[in-house]
């Protein structure tokens, strides 16, 4: 038997969360109706000005051809006007921005842009699956850094700075599992660093639009204003509610940004143009449809707090992303796996295992805000007779 997978796929590690799935999807086989707080997969709508752009659009035969795989000019412009309005930081949209299908994909081709075979990247544990996969995909060395206290962080950093010489930081702020957000002063510092020791720093910003107090998470780029030693990741999926529409950005640094875009014209054409038309219309015209969409995620997290607080969690406080990530109180005598598969067999409730995030994640459990208030009630109440039920 010829054996058609190499061994860079065969060895990677079981994706954990492929546990979790499988019961669920039992589950709902055998008639359950599970609750499903596991997949970060927003539920709230795309804008309908949207929507009904990208039908517009493609009932023009012009858009139907093949796109450009960097993206249209007007997208790019668009990013450039909104990163000078918001964050008055200046791009360039031929030199320092690129249309990437969505941050995931944007990251990992990102890596296979700047990383030479061996090269050390410094990622983030526990974080976001594709954190962990993509410098390995690019032939990275990842060296795992704690991550559950900012300060922390950056000293666990200055000490490997010491011994190792690191090609790139990868970061993730507003942060998905843990929800930590950092200020300006830790990019202030993170850059400085960058520059004594000459390394890229990425930061995916998936989460820049989703907050809920009038501090929105400050960029990175703003540090780094002459765009020497960074790259930002931005995305519509989650302040546009626009999962499926697959647009993101590469934005920063003109050589990584270059080399990306030289990679990405050998792979794609670009995402279908009607899509790009739409999505300019969400930057230029919808600044207040992410506020819209975060006052959605604020009254679910409320809501999840407080009961999971009643059940006996810790929880990281938190005024950004659409998750909440607890502390499994020692009573539970469980790790994170077990928990969150007892939880779903009991309670029809699907969560995260924070083990699924990597190692540091163990012990806690991260509960997704994408079903609607009464669902997140029905959950909880689950939860609670499940509990009082085992006690
Ligand atoms: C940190 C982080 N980055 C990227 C993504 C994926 O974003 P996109 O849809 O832009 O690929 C997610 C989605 O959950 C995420 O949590």
């Amino acid at each position: 038997m010829s054996n058609f997978s190499n061994n860079l796929v065969n060895n990677f590690p079981e994706y954990l969360f492929n546990k979790i799935n499988t019961q669920k999807l039992e589950a709902r086989k055998d008639g359950r109706d599970v609750i499903d707080l596991g997949y970060g997969n927003p539920d709230i709508p795309t804008n309908p000005l949207v929507v009904d752009k990208l039908i517009e659009s493609a009932r023009n035969k012009k858009n139907h051809k093949y796109s450009v795989s960097k993206g249209i000019v007007g997208l790019r412009s668009a990013m450039k006007e909104r990163y000078k309005r918001i964050y008055d930081i200046d791009l360039d949209e031929d030199k320092n921005i690129v249309n990437t299908i969505g941050s995931k994909e944007g990251l990992t081709h990102l890596l296979m842009s700047v990383l030479d075979s061996g090269d050390k990247i410094v990622v983030p544990d526990p974080s976001y699956p594709i954190h962990h996969f993509a410098p390995l995909i690019a032939g990275g060395i990842p060296i795992k850094i704690k991550c559950l206290d900012t300060n922390q962080f950056l000293d666990d950093l200055i000490e490997i700075l010491k011994t190792t010489k690191i090609k790139v930081v990868l970061i993730s702020f507003p942060h998905n599992p843990t929800t930590l957000t950092v200020t300006q002063d830790f990019y202030d510092r993170l850059v400085l660093l960058a520059k004594a020791h000459n390394f890229l720093i990425i930061n995916d910003f998936a989460y820049s639009d989703v907050f809920f107090k009038d501090q929105r998470p400050p960029s990175l780029l703003y540090s780094d204003r002459e765009l020497t030693h960074s790259v930002e990741l931005y995305s519509l999926t989650k302040g546009y509610s626009m999962a499926g529409w697959r647009v993101g950005f590469a934005l920063g640094n003109k050589e990584a940004i270059q080399a990306l875009t030289k990679l990405k014209s050998y792979i794609d054409y670009g995402t279908f143009q009607p899509i790009q038309i739409a999505s300019t219309v969400a930057i230029n015209d919808l600044d207040s449809y992410p506020q819209e969409v975060s006052e959605i995620y604020k009254e679910r997290r409320l809501l999840v707090v407080e009961n999971l607080k009643n059940f006996g969690f810790n929880i990281f406080d938190s005024d950004a992303t659409m998750f909440v990530w607890a502390k499994i109180p020692e009573f539970y005598k469980k790790k994170s796996m077990d928990f969150s598969l007892e939880i779903l067999k009991n309670s029809n409730v699907a969560i995260s295992p924070g083990v699924g995030f990597g190692n540091h994640g163990e012990g806690f459990i991260r509960i997704a805000l994408v079903e609607n208030k009464q669902r997140i009630r029905q959950a909880m109440k689950n939860m609670q007779s499940y509990f009082d039920d085992s006690m």
